[in-house]
């Protein structure tokens, strides 16, 4: 893998692969604690905004690994106080070994890896959540078995970082991805760009139900991302009409899974019948980044790990 994990775009089919084996490997022997990759290695976790799913499956992740997290809030780092980015990243790489960050700007995110000497992982930014991503992939490719070919449907904010990120998943496992928003919630241009998909199918579908149609999996997302807050009361009333409620689901293939990041608002963008129905796969997601991302540390920060 590169140096750092900043979007899916640094992550090869052969990086997936390695990640796949390594997450399974640590899923069925999640007992046989502690596993030494991260034996005596400071791992720091810089977030500046909330988190229950990433927070936590990284702490206890990196603990199971064996090695030392340490949580810091912005406010808890001179940063909060005007020392630079720059800065930051030069005096953290001489203590830490790696760092995971969630900030706001996905730019802030690149200055911080651009002058750090240890691996930077990135815990979501407005733009992009790859952590989430690559387990949301790992996650269909236990129940379906592949990732090729598989017709995945993401309704609402076709903007945002789980958005744009699901795109950059398509293009390298082969999805076809069909999102639905209005207009003013599309995917940015440049992805539908058919030049750019590699091995991918980006659509962009402004029908609800004709985007939900075959699909193997519904994937939703907030409609009112973290930094969003004063937009909420537009983006309910503009989204409602794609709520993933049991209409959307009928539309889809029989044997369709629900998929959500989380955290969802009941109710909004998904109603409590389909997220609590067999259909929904949203909690398997969210144990899964415990795996992956424990599979992804390994690989950043052990150089055994493959041999
Ligand atoms: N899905 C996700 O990243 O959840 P948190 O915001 O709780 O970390
Ligand atoms: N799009 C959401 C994802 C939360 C995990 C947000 O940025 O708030």
């Amino acid at each position: 893998m590169q140096k750092d994990l900043l979007t899916v775009e640094e992550v090869t089919r052969q990086d997936l692969d390695n990640i796949f084996k390594l997450a399974t490997k640590m899923k069925l022997e999640r007992l046989d604690y502690p596993v030494r990759h991260l034996a005596g290695k400071s791992i720091g976790m810089i977030f500046s905004k909330s988190s229950t799913r990433t927070r936590v499956s990284f702490e206890v992740g990196i603990r199971e690994l064996d090695g030392f997290p340490i949580f810091l809030d912005q406010n808890d780092l001179q940063l909060g106080r005007g020392e630079t980015i720059k800065d930051t990243a030069l005096v953290l790489s001489r203590y830490l070994h790696a760092v995971v960050i969630r900030t706001h700007e996905h730019e802030e995110l690149v200055e911080f890896a651009k002058f750090a000497h240890i691996p930077v992982i990135n815990a979501l930014t407005n733009m992009f959540h790859p952590c989430q991503i690559i387990t949301d992939l790992f996650t269909i490719f236990e129940y379906s078995e592949r990732l090729d070919g598989i017709k995945l449907c993401y309704m609402g904010d076709c903007a945002n970082n789980t958005a744009n990120s699901l795109i950059l998943a398509a293009r390298l496992a082969g999805i076809e991805l069909i999102l639905s928003s209005p207009e003013k919630y599309k995917p940015r241009t440049s992805y539908l760009d058919p030049d750019s998909m590699g091995a991918g199918k980006i659509v962009w579908e402004p029908d609800p139900m004709k985007a939900a149609e075959n699909a193997d999996y519904i994937y939703t997302d907030v409609w009112v991302s973290m930094g969003y807050e004063k937009e909420e009361k537009e983006r309910n009333r503009e989204l409602r009409p794609y709520q993933v409620n049991p209409k959307i689901v009928s539309a889809a293939s029989p044997s369709v899974k629900i998929m959500h990041c989380l955290p969802a608002r009941r109710g909004e963008e998904i109603t409590d019948d389909v997220i609590d129905s067999h259909k929904s796969i949203v909690f398997d997601q969210a144990e899964n980044r415990l795996h992956v991302q424990k599979a992804i540390l390994a690989l950043l920060l052990d150089e055994e790990t493959l041999k």
